[in-house]
Formats: C-alpha cells, sequence, structure tokens
C-alpha cells in the first residue's frame, strides 16, 4: 500500500508566536503510522518547529532551499543549513516559486538534484495554468513539467520522492479541481512513470493534489485511486481545519 501523506504549507503566514501555538496544538494529535503528516513553517521557525515536534510522529519540511551548497547567495538557504537543524524535507518547484521568484526548470532541477544527493526528502510540484487547461493543453504540459523533473533520476532516488499535482488555477483560490480532474492527472502521471520506469515503481510513488484542498472537499478528493494526499496551504493554517484533512485521508 502507498504511504498517504497530508503536508501544511503554510507560505509566508503566522509569526514565531502564531507558529508555536499552531505546533503544540498540532503536536498532541494521534496520527497513524500510515499517516504521514509534514509542515512547512517559515525558515525563520523551522528551528524551534523541529524542538516542538520531536516527540512526535509529524516531520517538519523546508519551502525552498539553494542549489548550492554555499556561497555568495544574499538571502539564499543551503541544504546543510536545514540539515544541521535537521529539517530533512523540502518543497521544490512550487508555482508560486516557479512564477513570482521566476524559478525555470533548470533551476527546479538543479534543486531536486541537490536535495536527493544530500539524502534530503523532496516534495515536487507541479501543474498547469488556466490558460493551459481552457487550451485543453494541460496534459502535455505536466508531460513536459514531468519529463523534465524524472529524466534522470535513478530508479532508488525515488524513495525519497512525493509528487504533488497542483493547478495553479485551484491555489488560493477557493476553486478546487474536481475529483475527476484531479484523478485524471494523478493516473496519467503514474503511467507515464511506469514507462520511463516501470509499474512497481510507478505504484509506489505518492501523488499528492494540492489547491484549495479544504474539509469539505478533501475526502471526496482523497477517495480517487491515485490520489494518496494533499499539499494544503491556507486550510492547514486552522488546526481544526488541517485536523480534520489529516482525519478525512483515514476514510481512504
Ligand atoms: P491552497 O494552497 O490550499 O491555499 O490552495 C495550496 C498550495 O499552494 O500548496
Amino acid at each position: 500500500m502507498r504511504q498517504k501523506v497530508i503536508i501544511g504549507n503554510w507560505k509566508m503566514n503566522n509569526d514565531k508566536k502564531e507558529t508555536e501555538d499552531l505546533l503544540l496544538k498540532l503536536s498532541k494529535i494521534n496520527c497513524k503510522k500510515e499517516i504521514k503528516v509534514k509542515v512547512s513553517p517559515s525558515y525563520v521557525n523551522l528551528e524551534s518547529a523541529v524542538k516542538i515536534l520531536e516527540n512526535s510522529p509529524i516531520e517538519v519540511v523546508a519551502q525552498n532551499m539553494h542549489y548550492e551548497e554555499q556561497g555568495a547567495y544574499t538571502g539564499e538557504i543551503s541544504y546543510k543549513m536545514l540539515k544541521c537543524i535537521n529539517v530533512n524535507s523540502v518543497i521544490i518547484g512550487h508555482s508560486e516559486r516557479r512564477m513570482i521568484f521566476s524559478e525555470n526548470d533548470d533551476i527546479i532541477k538543479r534543486k531536486i538534484n541537490t536535495a536527493l544527493n544530500n539524502e534530503m526528502d523532496v516534495i515536487i510540484c507541479f501543474g498547469e495554468s488556466l490558460e493551459d487547461r481552457n487550451k485543453k493543453k494541460h496534459i502535455e504540459i505536466i508531460s513536459k513539467q514531468l519529463d523534465v523533473i524524472i529524466s534522470d533520476l535513478k530508479i532508488n532516488q525515488w524513495k525519497q520522492i512525493i509528487l504533488a499535482y497542483e493547478p495553479i488555477w485551484a491555489i488560493g483560490t477557493g476553486v478546487n479541481a474536481t475529483p475527476k480532474q484531479a484523478q485524471e492527472i494523478h493516473k496519467h502521471v503514474r503511467a507515464e512513470i511506469a514507462i520511463a520506469f516501470n509499474k512497481s515503481l510507478a505504484d509506489s510513488v505518492p501523488i499528492l493534489y494540492g489547491g484549495s484542498l479544504k474539509p469539505n472537499n478533501s475526502e471526496e478528493i482523497f477517495s480517487k485511486p491515485d490520489i494518496d494526499g494533499g499539499l494544503i496551504g491556507g486550510a492547514s493554517l486552522s488546526f481544526e481545519d488541517f485536523n480534520s484533512i489529516i482525519k478525512s485521508i483515514d476514510k481512504k
């Protein structure tokens, strides 16, 4: 059975106190072993997040990192800095990074390589724009993005990888992809991995959905066979909503 995963991406939200309050509440929840829960606070709160979650199965994830190990890169954070505070997972390729911070395929690929080569787990995001979908080009666009992500990966690196399908038009808009739309993409992605590698590997990769996931739509979205969990923005800022989304994956 594939790992079920729920990740809260807090983006540039929550100051120190808000972060700690939310983490303290989360540290008390009982999540089943089959469900992996991760949270991604801002950089400045990562270290305290690791401490607060020390005795909890919830893992701390960075929202971004640079592809170089160190050097003259003002404002950037390296994998070494993350690993030395016990943050061993990172989100790469989020559409906000691609669009607002102009991260292109080359940058994303380099970041993925640096993370994988340094024993970090990677949550890799991809997804089409509304324009792509309206022009019925979404499958083509997803295939292109996926190709960049998976070309020259080694089979043994897949155990460090979680994929996240995040249609740009669904992020933060309150308009989620329908369960059918999301399932279509997840199935397509799994089929492409099976062609590029093999079916049993494709069947083992967790593929999450992200984009306006809320307590009132998560159960139905998670019920689809190729959807293994969610990457949650807005709703992960509320303990009640996030906890209820965690509970809904349990019904899968
Ligand atoms: P949202 O964000 O849940 O607020 O739509 C999802 C994401 O950006 O990962």
